[in-house]
């Protein structure tokens, strides 16, 4: 195991009950990080936090909508006084609604669920960035990753404009944050995972994705771990003098 010099350290994971979300929590535990593992599902935040527990780690199962600021910095103020700092922030919570598994389109979307996508993937991620930004500036060190998409890069068939739009946006902010952070020893990059075997992929349905995968030069979908791996690059000081940027994990999918 490659040692990235991240133990001892505190990370919040928000959308860590599950998919890649949990499994970065999982990775970042393996490091010997201490995690607050933060979903909207209660029950999947105590079940990560046991997983970390038994890895031989800390954790903190917080429960929250990140779209609601107030329970942002209730988790902020938790997470502070728990580890007395937190060094790592993963911004992984989001949502892309389907209509029966399909793209809803543009012109039959309900404002209402337009805006939820957009107060969950962007709100709740200027949020978190916000109250745990107040954190790191103090600390003079922080790590913030941001998980953006490659929906936010390119047109895709698959997710609606919502979606698209809450993740192009989340690379703008991560470039906004990026560039006021940086003078206080904060990093701040996005990752854009193509596509990862998550629940979040399922509503497809098994076709489509497999259609999809002839677009993945490396020939698979994505994995959790896959997203991971980068992001314990991205939270180590080896990548200290990486900030503004967003990474593309996508088995090569933006080369064709
Ligand atoms: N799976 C993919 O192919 C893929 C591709 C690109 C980007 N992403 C992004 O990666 C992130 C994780 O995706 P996933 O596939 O693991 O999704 P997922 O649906 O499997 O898991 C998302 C987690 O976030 C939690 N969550 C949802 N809304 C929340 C809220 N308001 N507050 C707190 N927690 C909330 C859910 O309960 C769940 O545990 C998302 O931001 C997603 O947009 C996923």
């Amino acid at each position: 195991m490659i040692d990235y010099k991240i133990n001892g350290k505190v990370a919040v994971v928000t959308g860590a009950g599950r998919g890649i979300g949990r499994q970065i929590a999982l990775t970042l535990a393996e490091q010997g990080v201490k995690v607050v593992v933060a979903d909207i599902v209660k029950e999947s935040a105590d079940k990560v936090a046991k997983e970390i527990v038994l890895l031989g780690s800390e954790a903190l199962p917080f429960e929250l909508d990140v779209s609601n600021s107030q329970q942002v910095q209730e988790m902020a103020d938790a997470a502070l006084k728990k580890f007395g700092g937190v060094d790592i922030l993963v911004n992984n919570a989001g949502i892309s609604p389907k209509r029966n598994g399909q793209k809803v389109p543009i012109i039959e979307m309900d404002i209402r669920e337009w805006e939820k996508v957009v107060d969950i993937n962007l709100h709740g991620t200027f949020y978190c960035s916000q109250a745990f930004a107040k954190i790191m500036v103090k600390q003079n060190y922080g790590k913030i990753i941001n998980m953006s998409s490659q929906a936010g890069r390119s047109y895709s068939a698959i997710p609606a404009a919502h979606y698209l739009t809450t993740k192009a946006g989340v690379i703008g902010l991560t470039r906004a944050l990026a560039g006021e952070l940086a003078p206080f020893g904060i990093n701040v990059n996005a990752i854009a995972p193509g596509r990862i075997e998550t629940e979040m992929i399922k509503d497809v349905g098994a076709e489509v994705n497999k259609e999809y995968m002839k677009k993945i030069p490396v020939g698979r979908l994505g994995q959790p771990r896959d997203i991971a791996e980068a992001i314990l690059y991205l939270a180590s000081d080896n990548a200290s003098f990486i900030t503004g940027v967003t990474l593309d994990v996508n088995g090569g999918a933006l080369i064709l």
